[in-house]
This record gives structure tokens, sequence and C-alpha cells, in this order.
């Protein structure tokens, strides 16, 4: 029995494939390459030692995923083949309400078709929109989403509620990611933006290797201890780890439908980053305070209290190693 992977070579999804594989786990990737590159699979493969299929199609075509379905006994899925750009959303709106909406219906009612009921989403704490108030917990009201991106992620939920409440056999796990940074500890893979980043920790990275001149950091007048915005930044593998046990959790529990927050509880403003940031690698990272970014929030970080009682997950890895392996990672390319 095989887990299967849409978006497997993209930057959670390889990180999670490794996971797995180290778990002993079976997996069957698919991809279509529009956010990653081939050459990630063989670097899963050196990382682990390990072996697994992959077939190059998009999970918007039915009749290859069938195929998929047809030749492989699959007992769960985890999707990573969303698109995740907030600001190229706002621009590509339909591009995206497809390829994550209708993508994930396309292999829900796949996976419907062939009886296999075991799905792990990848959602994002921007379902939260504007929190009222810091730590998040699962139970907080969802919504106020400000860009396609986000409501993708929020429409996602709602249709695995909607398919959980028609039919309790199935067994779902929705994983509400804060903001993932890092790379695997080799060094060999590792989040690689297309242009210029959007994120800051790809940002930092870019102006500590002399590819950008400055970061412009968004704001220091937000109500926050330095004034700059805070985040729950959380190390990819650790995050990844977080899906292995939510597959355990699902083993477990044959069905349901769980939400869980992965974040480490800890907030970090964008300075507190700088500075992590330069001491973890002694690089520098040159700055100037620039006005804010319309629809960024000032706080928000995760109550984790939820995955650690129900999934015995924590997040293991500090700050510095977030710094150091998102630098291992850029400066070996
Ligand atoms: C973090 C902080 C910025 C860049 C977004 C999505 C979310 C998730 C992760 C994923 C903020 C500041 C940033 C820069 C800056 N999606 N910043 N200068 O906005 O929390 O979350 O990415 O795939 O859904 O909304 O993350 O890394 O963009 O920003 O000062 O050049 O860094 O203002 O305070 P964010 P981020």
């Amino acid at each position: 029995m095989a887990i299967l992977l849409p978006g497997g070579a993209g930057y959670i999804g390889s990180h999670t494939a490794i996971e797995l594989l180290n778990a002993g786990k079976e997996i069957i990737i698919i991809d279509n390459f529009s956010n990653s590159k081939p050459e990630v699979l063989e670097k899963i493969k050196e990382i682990t030692g390990k072996d697994f299929k992959f077939y190059e199609i998009d999970y918007l075509n039915r009749k290859k995923l069938e195929k998929v379905f047809e030749e492989n006994e699959i007992e769960a899925v985890l999707n990573f083949a969303g698109y995740k750009a907030v600001g190229e959303s706002v621009k590509k709106p339909i591009e995206y309400y497809t390829n994550n909406i209708s993508g994930a219906l396309v292999l829900l009612d796949t996976m419907k078709k062939y009886n296999v009921k075991k799905f792990i989403f990848s959602s994002s704490a921007t379902v939260y929109g504007e929190p009222e108030k810091v730590p998040i917990t699962e139970e907080f009201k969802t919504g106020g989403t400000t860009n396609p991106y986000g409501t993708t992620k929020l429409f996602i939920e709602q249709i695995l509620k909607d398919i959980y409440k028609s039919d309790n056999s199935w067994d779902i796990c929705i994983l509400r990611y804060f903001n993932p940074v890092g790379a695997h500890e080799s060094g060999l893979i590792g989040e690689e933006p297309q242009g210029i980043p959007n994120n800051l920790m790809p940002y930092i990275v870019r102006v500590a290797a002399g590819k950008l001149q400055e970061l412009s950091v968004f704001g220091n007048d937000y109500p926050t201890p330095d004034g700059t915005g805070v985040r729950d930044y959380i190390h990819v593998v650790d995050l990844a780890k977080g899906h292995v046990l939510a597959l355990k959790k699902l083993d477990e529990e044959k069905q349901g439908l769980f939400i869980y927050n992965l974040g480490t509880g800890k907030g970090y403003s964008v300075l507190d980053m700088v500075k992590a940031f330069e001491k973890a690698t002694g690089k520098n990272v040159p700055y100037k305070i620039a006005p804010r970014r319309e629809g960024d929030i000032a706080e928000c970080y995760a109550n984790p209290k939820k995955a650690e009682v129900e999934l015995g997950w924590k997040a293991e890895k500090t700050l510095e190693d977030m710094c150091r392996d998102s630098w291992n990672y850029i400066s070996r390319q």
C-alpha cells in the first residue's frame, strides 16, 4: 500500500517524501514540475537511499490520475500540488482557483471512485485572516482571507468538511502551516522561488548572497515589541514530520476530520529574523525600513498544543537551524 503525493517534488512535498521514506512508507510522487525540478527526485533518493515510483502528470488530468489509482494500491493521499504565491494569486485568480480547487476536486473525486478515503491537506494559517488575538488555536474563527491563494485554502477546508459530513467513512486531516522556512540539513533540497522572492526568509538569503541589494522591512510601526511584523517560522523538516504523525493518527482513528496548527508557538519579528540570520551564518543583511505591505497583519503565531497532545508532534528545530539550513541550501546553488 502506497502513499500518493501530488506535488511531491515541491518544497514541502519533497521534505515530507523524505520523512515518509525514512519512516518506512512506500510513496508515489506525481508532479508536473510547474514549480519544481526533476532533479529533486534524485536528491530524495540520494538522501534516503530509497526508491519510489514517479508519474509526470498534472493532477487536474483525471484520465492520467485514474491510471495511477488503477496501477497502484493507494492507501492515502497527501496533497502538495497547490500553487502558493500570494502576490501571483492576486494577478492570476483563475489559475489559482483552477489549480488549487479544481485540482483538489479531481483528486478527491478520483479517491472516492477508488475507495481511497484517507486525505491530508496542506492548509495555512492564512485561513484565520486577521486573528483577534495570539496565539491562535484551531477553534479560532476562519475567514477574511485577503487574496485568492488564501481563499483557495479556506474553500478547500470547507469542501473537506462537507465531504466528511456527507460520508463519515472519510479520514481527513487538515494541517494549518504557519511560516515554513529552512531546508533539509543535507543542503540537497530546499526552496527555490522563481524570480524575486515575496517571503521573508528567501529574500534575506538572497540579500546575504549578494543577489539582492537590501531587504525592505515592511513597516516598523506595528504594535509589536520592535514595531516589525511577528510570525511563527517553522523548519520545513519539523513540518514534514508533522505529516508522518498525522498519517499515523489517521491510521489509528480510521475515520474522522481533524485540524491541527503546525507552528512552533513562538513569534519572531522581522528584525529578530535578520539578527538571527546574521548570527547563524556570519553574513551581513543590509536592510531599510519601508512602508507596510498591503494585507499584512501585525502578529501571527500558533498555539501548537493540540498537535502535541493528539499527534505527539512538537517542532524541535531552532531559529538558528532554520537560518543555517536555508543558507546552506542556497549557498550550494
Ligand atoms: C513575513 C514577515 C512581512 C518580506 C505568507 C502567506 C502565507 C504563507 C506564508 C505560503 C511579514 C515581512 C517580508 C520582505 C518584510 N503562504 N517581510 N520584507 O506574509 O506571514 O505569509 O507566506 O506559502 O499564507 O500569507 O510571510 O514571509 O511574506 O512575511 O519585511 O521582503 O516578513 O511584512 O511581517 P507572511 P512572509
